[in-house]
């Protein structure tokens, strides 16, 4: 364990309740953090379930998932993280929303509160200057699914103390997880180099290199990835791909991190991906099959 004992995580989605989950279960008293009381109980519920087929698959002692479910806390008030000693924030990708958010932890948290981010493409600076604790203030990224991947981006800014950045390493190594130090570049390691491969897949397709299918296998056969480009873009969520195509495009003014067309549109009409039933693939049944908006 690190010096940290309770942790405040806010965004009870995709990857807020995998954060919540593998803090509560990793021992820290979790406080989670969604705008409404639906959506809150559906991420508890979704922790719940992982949890469960945790033990169903041995892999969890049923006393451990218990003592985890008791540590974790579900709230539609953001004044119950008042007392916590990092908040992990993973709401919408959008830097108006966020700095919002951090303003007003920042009026109500104590001065030794870490305050950061699981961004995957916005400017961990940007963000920390707009509270009166930039020295207090990382980025902390995790992979999707959370549980499962290994790695967490602890990222410095300039403005970062290195007292800050020391604990928040060490409570990413207390999680069970791998980190690795970033700068506060956009996309920090990984996404600086996956994003634009998930976009040239979607261009690729564009350009009738190849079916959606065919795209995927071959990538997924050919190079050993766990999930071809567009599975993997339903599974990380084509809205949240779209802004960050968006926010990296904007940082870098290169073609290679500019949206295409196609997703644009996807994310348009609400083809979000797997979370929603629907994007490249359908997944309303036992399979997932391309879906009708893509299909030729
Ligand atoms: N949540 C939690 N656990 C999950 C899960 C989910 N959504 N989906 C699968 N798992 C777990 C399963 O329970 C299983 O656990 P055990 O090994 O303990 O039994 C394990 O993952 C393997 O699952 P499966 O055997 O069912 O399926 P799989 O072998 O195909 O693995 C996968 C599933 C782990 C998701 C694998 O396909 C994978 O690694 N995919 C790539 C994921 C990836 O690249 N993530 C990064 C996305 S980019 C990002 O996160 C950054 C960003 O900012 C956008
Ligand atoms: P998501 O849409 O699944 O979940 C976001 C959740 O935050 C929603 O349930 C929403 O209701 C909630 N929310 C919005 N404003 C809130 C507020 N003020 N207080 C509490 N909850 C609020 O999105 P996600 O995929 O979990 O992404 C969240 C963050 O994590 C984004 O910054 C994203 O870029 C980043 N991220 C995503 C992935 C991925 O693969 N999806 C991977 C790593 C990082």
């Amino acid at each position: 364990m690190s010096d940290i004992q309770k942790v405040g995580v806010i965004g009870c989605g995709l990857m807020g309740r995998g954060i919540a989950q593998v803090s509560a279960a990793s021992g820290y008293e979790t406080v989670v953090r969604e705008v409404n009381e639906g959506l809150l109980q559906a991420g508890l519920e979704a922790i719940g379930k992982q949890l469960n087929r945790a033990v169903e698959k041995g892999k969890l002692e049923a006393a451990d998932r218990d003592a985890a479910l008791a540590r974790l806390i579900g709230t539609v008030s953001l004044e119950d993280l008042a007392d916590c000693d990092i908040i992990i924030e993973a709401i919408v990708e959008d830097i108006e929303v966020k700095k919002d958010l951090f303003g007003a932890l920042d009026r109500q948290c104590p001065e030794n509160t870490i305050f950061s981010s699981n961004t995957s493409s916005l400017t961990v600076t940007e963000m920390g200057a707009s509270t009166s604790r930039p020295d207090r203030f990382v980025g902390l990224h995790f992979f999707n699914p959370v549980p499962i991947m290994k790695l967490v981006e602890v990222v410095r800014t300039g403005a970062t103390s290195d007292a800050t950045f020391d604990r928040a390493f060490a409570f990413a190594r207390s999680l069970g997880k791998v980190p690795i130090a970033c700068t506060d570049n956009s996309g920090f390691v990984v996404n600086r180099l996956l994003v634009p491969y998930m976009l040239d897949a979607i261009r690729a397709y564009e350009e009738g290199i190849g079916s959606i299918e065919d795209i995927d296998t071959g990538m997924k056969l050919g190079c050993g990835y766990p999930m071809g480009p567009f599975i993997l873009g339903d599974f990380v969520g084509l809205d949240t791909l779209y802004y960050i195509a968006e926010i990296m495009f904007d940082e870098y003014r290169e073609k290679r991190f500019a949206p295409p067309p196609l997703l644009k549109r996807m994310y348009l009409a609400g083809y979000h991906g797997r979370k929603v039933g629907k994007g490249f693939y359908d997944y309303s049944g036992d399979e997932p099959v391309v879906s009708e908006f893509v299909r030729r």
